[in-house]
């Protein structure tokens, strides 16, 4: 504990946020660049012939979690000018300030303080200047209360029923993460009400969730930081009627609680101040499962495994603060982003779990990247150059039988995040064996490709020759040299998910360093929630402010 409150005493500072250059424009950047191109006609291969350490050298090791990254295509001098890169760009003041509670978010004056959600009990932490730290497990105790009454049969319905589901409504980041969280700690999860979650305003998903559920057995949490996200109101208020056609409209205060930090909102919607937990505008959307946004979490696996959850994230938060730079495990991961996308112009980034209980992650990993570095500005307000590639994915195997293709052979180089827990958590060792086996060799295939020498000899032993095989040659040669991380968890308890969850926050937080932009709002999603408002508010071709196309189309909406 002497060593946790260590760590939370962090320096605050006054520099300028609005400091800022492209990342483009600065020396130590150009000699990233000429050096990336220095680099450019060596291959991994021959990287990893001349150096038997390589594997070695170029991995990284934090609260159980292995990066494997010496198939970046990357040599040591390559590591040192990018850790002068970041150095150039002021990382480690920025973290000192992410850490101090700073209002590092500078267009909406807020700070940035979802480390001080999972910070143990007793850490003092502050957002703005505030102690925060009393109020966090405040919340999170009346959380673990509530848990507990509804998974031990206390907290019953109108009719005196236990309640057997829950549904979560709630869209963004009120719900990728608790979502992603219950899938990835369902084998964990122990007896509980069964987790369904709500998010599209497509009534289809609400429709198709409500036709399995018996009101009288049915726990809503509407999850929203604002409280006015026109899905999440559109499907609470449908979800209400259903209720109340069933049980009447006093049934409403034992099968509806919220999450918000909207506390009037809510209360304008008909739950109690009792049934409302809060958070905070300090607790970013996409940053926000940590805090009641996981009640549903909680719900599903209890206030012990939500506790390990919490644990490894904090854990990776403390490395993130402490580790110097060669060492630091999301700012590597940033940095090799930054060496991927803005030196070698790779125009994507792969995620691919090798967990079917991390079909989420993608998703989850999207928001929380794109939301936050999709931007096309400086902190500075000053034009960026280029900011974050697109991110997706889907899990391994499934993946090797759609996309790989284009991973192997297409045009673009895609790098590849691997994620691979190391332990089952089933009984089937054989095939978690075949799993691991396919991850191992998608990577070593995207690194080695396969010459036309080798297409060769492979065709000739089979016994084809002269033009068919000259013709079959192309069609299965593999450039090769693609870079990928291989990412290792002992396996996929809620300990080593807090832990990955928050190196990738920390790598989106480290990449915005790099980029020189403001990770914490959202402003690109406003203009499509305005115009969407003034559509519903049209009658047909009566808004001259709109282009003829989307006015031809408005009689839809009648
Ligand atoms: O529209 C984007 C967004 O604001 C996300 O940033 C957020 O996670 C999501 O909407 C949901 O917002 P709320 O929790 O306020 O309903």
């Amino acid at each position: 504990m002497g060593e946790d409150r260590a760590w939370s005493r962090r320096i605050p500072t006054t520099a300028d946020p609005a400091d800022v250059i492209a990342l483009e424009r600065t020396d130590a950047w150009a000699d990233v660049l000429s050096h990336a191109r220095a680099l450019d006609a060596t291959s991994l291969l021959s990287l990893f012939a001349g150096d038997a350490t390589r594997a070695q050298t170029f991995r990284a090791q934090a609260c159980g979690l292995t990066l494997d990254y010496s198939k970046q295509r990357i040599d040591a001098r390559a590591l040192q000018l990018l850790l002068k890169l970041a150095e150039a760009r002021q990382f480690t003041l920025w973290r000192e300030r992410l850490f101090s509670g700073e209002a590092i978010n500078h267009t909406e004056n807020r700070a940035v303080m979802h480390v001080a959600l999972r910070a143990p009990r007793g850490v003092p932490m502050q957002a703005d200047g505030k102690r925060v730290d009393a109020d966090v497990h405040g919340v999170l105790d009346r959380m673990a209360g509530f848990c507990e009454r509804v998974r031990g049969g206390d907290w019953r319905g109108a009719r005196g029923d236990r309640i057997a589901d829950i549904v979560n409504i709630g869209i963004g980041g009120s719900d990728l993460g608790p979502r992603m969280v219950c899938e990835a700690l369902a084998a964990v999860a122990g007896p509980g009400p069964r987790v369904h979650f709500v998010a599209n305003v497509d009534a289809a998903q609400l429709v198709a969730v409500l036709g399995q559920l018996d009101p009288a057995r049915t726990l809503f949490v509407v999850t929203s930081k604002t409280f006015t996200t026109q899905e999440t109101m559109a499907n609470a208020h449908a979800a209400r009627r259903w209720l109340v056609d069933a049980l009447g409209a006093d049934a409403v205060e034992k099968h509806f609680v919220a999450v918000s930090t909207n506390l009037e909102a809510v209360a304008a919607f008909g739950i109690d101040r009792a049934n409302t937990f809060g958070f905070w505008d300090w607790v970013g959307g996409r940053y926000s499962v940590w805090s009641a946004v996981g009640l549903a979490v909680m719900l599903q696996v209890g206030p012990g495994r939500f506790a390990e959850l919490l644990a490894g994230a904090h854990a990776m938060d403390r490395h993130f603060a402490d580790a110097a730079p060669a060492q630091n495990m999301p700012l590597l991961l940033a940095l090799l982003a930054v060496w991927n996308h803005n030196a070698l112009g790779c125009p994507t980034q792969v995620i691919a779990p090798y967990a079917q209980r991390l079909a989420c992650f993608p998703g989850w990993l999207q928001q929380l990247e794109m939301e936050s570095n999709g931007k096309g500005v400086l902190r500075s307000g000053e034009p960026a150059s280029q900011t974050t590639p697109a991110v997706w994915g889907d899990v391994g195997t499934n993946g090797q039988h759609a996309f790989f293709q284009m991973l192997h052979q297409g045009t673009g180089v895609h790098p590849v995040d691997f994620i691979l827990p190391v332990a089952a958590d089933h009984d089937l060792a054989d095939q978690h064996r075949l799993l691991i086996a396919n991850c191992l060799a998608q990577a070593a295939a995207l690194m080695r490709g396969k010459t036309a020498d080798e297409v060769r000899a492979e065709l000739g032993a089979r016994g084809l020759e002269g033009a068919a095989l000259e013709q079959a040659i192309p069609h299965r040669v593999f450039p090769g040299n693609r870079p990928s991380n291989l990412i290792l968890l002992p396996r996929l308890d809620a300990y080593h998910l807090g832990a990955l969850m928050a190196m990738y926050e920390h790598r989106t937080f480290a990449l915005s360093v790099l980029w020189g932009v403001n990770a914490y709002d959202q402003w690109g999603v406003e203009l499509g929630k305005q115009l969407a408002a003034r559509l519903l508010q049209s009658g047909v071709g009566d808004d001259p402010g709109l282009d003829g196309s989307t006015r031809s189309h408005l009689e839809l909406l009648n």
